[in-house]
């Protein structure tokens, strides 16, 4: 079994990659919707929730971790994998270097929660792959919030991502990674903003076909979907037609379940 896990519904993005990706392999959601949004919370916090998820999704019998959140990955992969010294822990990192690679005018952005802006890992990913392309990185407070509420396309909030890209658009930006799993389901909003000047960048299938590299027997399971949550599990549920993930509604094979992590 795969364990896929996040804050709240933002990893369901990548899920739906997983899912598609392994037709077969039985996946564990769980979302931390008790402690949504992570992305303000301190970094051990964060931490703690997810080696407490880590470990809750081996005990249930997950044999492939995946950190569907770039929160999580960069606050605490390394520390998650050091628990876990057994089990492959697959993260989720913002697209910088596919970004640097495809830029034309060497200049990129990456869109994140306050908690990946100021971390030491996307600083390092940003040393390590963005060469001589410039980077911006735009913290987003309240982004992933807005997902948790379904409230993806209120005009205001076109208004604010408008004003958000403004600067780093006008600066020649053309490649705009989002570096936040809760993102893509802004997609629909941002793509019109950034048409004809930049393109937006997500990683769910690479990290769906690192998955695929690294399943194993996981592969090999009855194609069932179980989710988990911390609080309100039926909002879970309730969210994947409104989030147009209807092909993941049909694996599931109970009701949202809540848990206790
Ligand atoms: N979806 C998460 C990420 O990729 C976290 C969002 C949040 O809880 O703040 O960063």
């Amino acid at each position: 079994m795969i364990g896929v896990f996040d804050s709240g519904l933002g990893g369901l993005s990548v899920l739906a990659a997983i899912a598609q990706a392994l037709p077969d392999a039985d996946l564990v959601y769980l979302a931390d919707t008790a402690h949504v949004p992570w992305g303000d919370k301190d970094d051990t916090f964060i931490r703690q929730r997810v080696l407490k998820i880590g470990q809750h999704l081996v005990e249930q019998g997950c044999t492939l971790i995946v950190v569907a959140c770039n929160t999580a990955t960069a606050t605490a992969v390394s520390a998650l994998r050091e628990t876990l010294p057994d089990i492959p822990v697959v993260g989720v990192e913002p697209g910088i270097k596919p970004a640097a690679a495809a830029s034309k005018s060497g200049r990129i952005a990456v869109l994140t929660t306050t908690a990946t802006a100021r971390s030491e890992r996307l600083s390092r990913l940003i040393r390590q792959h963005a060469g001589t392309v410039q980077v911006d990185i735009l913290p987003c407070p309240g982004w992933a919030t807005r997902v948790e509420t379904l409230h993806l396309d209120d005009p205001g909030f076109a208004e604010t991502a408008r004003l958000q890209l403004a600067p780093t658009l006008d600066a020649g930006a053309d490649q705009i990674v989002l570096g936040c799993t809760h993102y893509a389901f802004l997609a629909p909003v941002l793509a019109p903003i950034v048409a004809g000047q930049a393109t937006l960048l997500d990683v769910a299938d690479a990290v769906a076909r690192q998955c695929v590299r690294l399943a194993g027997a996981c592969a090999l399971g009855h194609g069932q979907l179980t989710l988990l949550a911390t609080a309100q599990p039926e909002r879970l549920q309730a969210a994947l037609p409104a989030l147009g993930l209807h092909r993941l509604a049909t694996r599931l094979a109970a009701s949202a379940r809540l848990t206790t992590t």
